[in-house]
């Protein structure tokens, strides 16, 4: 247990205060940070947790304005284009998580952690949904003894389009980023704007028209599972809750070819489904890698290292806590 700190840098916005409100529900007395640019909308989220303080982040001095007290790990909201809290944390030996950045704007921090491998945790949080995705995908190819397609169609409702940074990164990604990254046949390539159109088939079957995303999860997914072919499509639409009549929800769908442990040929389709959508699935991804990464479950700290969300966290207890909140991984019938 930790009675330090966990700074959260945007921790006003939609995200931060859910991942502050999910790390606080398993536990309870961890004392929190919570920055921002306005001093008001700190100390308004603070109050509203509890046993948290409120504090303005300058990203242009060393210590952010905050002296120099201890943190134990520090989780960012927002495109940090300084740097400014990955390299505070390394000062600190705390550990960093960031959610914001598109697969080519990691080679900064990739920089930062070659130059400082041993002064703490840094984990590249970009995975969809911070490992709702992957920690699936992976529970899904249990049934195979060999994988060759990962096809990952991430259904985002209309409604559910998240704070204004999302909208930023989203802008930006597509500006600097619009081909996509993709596995075909083992080589990486990048599908362009008319390969990257796609399809794919909503939880309730629905067709929805899909476009290839460069996503950190195509690396991760291919480096973990030797999948030659992995494919990472996002729609725009209305999610299968909302068509028959049910609040926004979120769903990832998977599907997965290969052989299965009797040498046949397999093949998968399943999907994540959170009931209240992408931002409380990506804050239970955001805690417990915060728990983690602080060791607020009575294990050592994560050590020093570079880290993908589900190299992080333990996958049973995600997908336990997964079903706690009314998710789950539902599984669907091939096509
Ligand atoms: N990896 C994933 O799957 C995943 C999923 C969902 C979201 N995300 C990312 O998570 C982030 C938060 O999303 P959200 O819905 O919580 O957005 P949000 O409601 O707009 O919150 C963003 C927070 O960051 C602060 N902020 C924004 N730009 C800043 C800057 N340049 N300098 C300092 N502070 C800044 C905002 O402070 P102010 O109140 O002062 O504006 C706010 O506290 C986004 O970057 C989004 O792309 C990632």
């Amino acid at each position: 247990m930790t009675s330090t700190p966990i700074l959260l840098m945007g921790g006003t916005g939609a995200i931060g205060r859910l991942s502050a409100r999910a790390l606080r529900a398993a536990h309870p007395d961890v004392p929190l940070l919570i920055g921002g640019r306005n001093a008001a909308k700190s100390a308004e989220a603070a109050d509203d947790l509890g046993n948290a303080e409120g504090v303005v982040i300058d990203p242009r001095v060393d210590d952010l304005g905050l002296g120099d007290r201890p943190v134990a790990a520090v989780a960012v909201f927002y495109a940090d284009d300084r740097l400014a809290g990955l390299r505070y944390a390394q000062r600190r030996g705390a550990a960093h998580l960031g959610i914001s950045s598109g697969v080519f704007e990691i080679a900064p921090e990739v920089a930062a952690y070659m130059h400082a491998p041993s002064a703490a945790a840094i984990v590249l949080g970009y995975e969809w949904l911070v490992g709702a995705t992957t920690i699936a995908t992976f529970a899904c190819a249990q049934a195979f003894a060999q994988i060759h397609d990962i096809k990952i169609g991430a259904l985002v409702d209309e409604q559910d389009g998240g704070g204004p940074a999302v909208a930023e990164d989203f802008e930006r990604l597509n500006r600097m980023m619009p081909a996509a990254l993709t596995r075909q046949d083992g080589r990486y390539v990048w599908r362009g704007k008319d390969d990257a159109k796609t399809e794919f088939r909503a939880i309730d079957g629905a067709t929805m028209q899909a476009a290839g995303f460069s996503s950190i999860d195509v690396a991760g997914l291919a480096a973990a599972t030797g999948a030659p072919n992995v494919q990472f499509n996002i729609a725009t639409g209305i999610s299968s809750s909302r068509r028959r009549g049910e609040p926004k929800s979120t769903e990832i769908l998977i599907e997965l070819a290969g052989k299965g442990h009797d040498g046949l040929a397999l093949r998968t389709r399943h999907a994540v489904f959170h009931p209240r959508g992408a931002a409380h699935l990506t804050a239970l991804g955001v805690s417990m890698i915060l728990e983690r990464l602080a060791g607020l479950d009575g294990n050592a700290p994560t050590p020093a290292g570079l880290y993908f969300p589900y190299q992080v966290v333990d996958h049973g207890s995600y997908l336990l806590r997964l079903q706690a909140e009314g998710g789950r991984i539902v599984s669907l019938d091939t096509l």
